[in-house]
């Protein structure tokens, strides 16, 4: 497998800023409640709640959805839970990558369920393609059509999570193998 880099850490750093100041400006006056989607959103989480202005929480769950493939499998299970008390609360889900949708839509009802007052969602990368869920993506960091897309807090099976820039993966076409078999 390949990688191609996609979104370099200065563009990263920029565009995380850019959602931190919106986002700031939006909650002026109010305390919100940030639950981070573990463990993808680690390194966008710490980073984007860092140039955020205004006074906030933090909570962060974990779903389980993909295994070691490429494909949501659809079945979404809680492994972590959030811990603070979300009833009243503005809560700001953040994610890493939104792929079908069928993740953040569990969460985004599974906090519902919990009695926030609000609920908006924030992803680093919103990935269009394969979109099955209606989920409304409120703030944006980067559009992309299709692609596996690794670094910066995303995996593919556990690898590449480090990496501080953003990379899509490619299979990588070998001639000889071509001409041979
Ligand atoms: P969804 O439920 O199909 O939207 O899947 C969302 C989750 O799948 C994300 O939070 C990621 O953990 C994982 N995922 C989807 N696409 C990618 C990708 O391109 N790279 C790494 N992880 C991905």
């Amino acid at each position: 497998m390949h990688r191609r880099i996609l979104f370099s850490k200065e563009q990263i750093d920029k565009r995380v800023n850019e959602l931190a100041l919106e986002i700031s400006r939006d909650y002026q006056g109010v305390e919100p409640v940030f639950v981070g989607l573990l463990k993808g959103v680690i390194f966008f989480f710490s980073d984007l709640l860092r140039a955020i202005s205004i006074p906030a929480r933090i909570d962060f769950i974990r779903a389980e959805s993909y295994g070691n493939s490429m494909e949501s499998s659809g079945n979404i299970r809680i492994t972590k839970d959030v811990e603070v008390d979300l009833r009243s609360k503005h809560v700001i889900v953040v994610d890493d990558i939104v792929d079908t949708g069928l993740t953040l839509s569990h969460i985004v009802d599974v906090v519902r369920s919990r009695g926030a007052e609000t609920i908006k969602v924030c992803a680093l990368i919103d990935k269009m393609e394969r979109r099955t869920s209606n989920i409304n993506i409120d703030y944006w960091g980067f559009r992309i059509e299709k692609g596996f897309v690794v670094g910066y807090g995303l995996d593919y099976a556990e690898k590449f999570r480090c990496l501080p820039d953003i990379y899509v993966l490619e299979e990588k076409v070998n001639n000889d193998t071509v001409k041979g078999d």
